[in-house]
């Protein structure tokens, strides 16, 4: 979100802004470390284009993804850390084709593992400030307000949270055989009440984000 690239570009030092694609990519030093930082956009194709740009273009050598995520899993609440062990698209179904529903041919995957190091060191950077777990991502091009499709996440890909853009940035990565770490917070639950909810906690859940990613460059 714009809030949260601000939040960070604000902290980067040497910052220079390069236009490609219609993203502005901020190329500096951040806590000491080279750093680029783009906001990719909402969605799985504007996720990809930004990710695939960040790895062929600027030539990182990983990648972190942040911002907010709906609840999937029962016991997460809003403001809570969901640092993704792995993402699935919920949303990529060849299944009348005989492919089990999320499996994305051509990678031949249904799971997206993240870096285990990323995610330990994602951890340690929120550290006892909020509740954190680690669990899968479900990702989609699809606001999801509806509890019935959040209890197929959750039966379907035992999923704890759900967001636009993770699943799309893994698989770009993985291609690229470029580690990659994502820490969301909660905004909403996912269901009938989401809509209400988003414009609300959205803006205080970036803020968690952006946070937590600084304490993380530090680290
Ligand atoms: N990001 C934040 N809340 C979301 C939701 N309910 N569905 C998809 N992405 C989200």
């Amino acid at each position: 979100m714009d809030v949260e690239v601000e939040a960070i570009k604000t902290e980067m030092e040497n910052a220079e802004t390069k236009i490609i694609s219609d993203i502005p990519f901020y190329i500096g030093t951040l806590r000491g470390k080279s750093a680029i930082l783009a906001r990719c956009g909402i969605g799985k194709v504007n996720a990809a284009v930004c990710a695939q740009i960040m790895v062929s273009v600027f030539g990182v050598d990983e990648i972190i993804n942040t911002g907010v995520a709906g609840a999937v899993a029962h016991g997460i609440k809003q403001n809570d850390i969901v640092i993704a062990e792995s993402f699935v698209q919920h949303d990529v179904d060849t299944s009348a084709i005989g492919d089990p529903v999320g499996f994305v041919s051509t990678v031949n995957k249904i799971y997206f593992e993240a870096d285990k190091d990323i995610a330990a060191r994602l951890k340690k950077a929120v550290g006892g400030k909020a509740h954190v777990i680690t669990g899968i991502i479900a990702t989609g091009d699809q606001f999801v307000a509806d509890k019935a499709i959040t209890a197929a996440m959750r039966e379907r890909f035992n999923a704890s949270a759900c967001d636009m853009e993770g699943g799309a940035i893994a698989q770009v990565c993985t291609l690229a055989k470029i580690p990659f770490g994502a820490v969301r917070c909660i905004s909403d639950s996912a269901d009938e009440n989401a809509s209400m909810d988003y414009p609300e906690f959205a803006a205080k859940a970036a803020a968690t984000c952006s946070a937590m990613v600084l304490e993380f460059m530090a680290e």
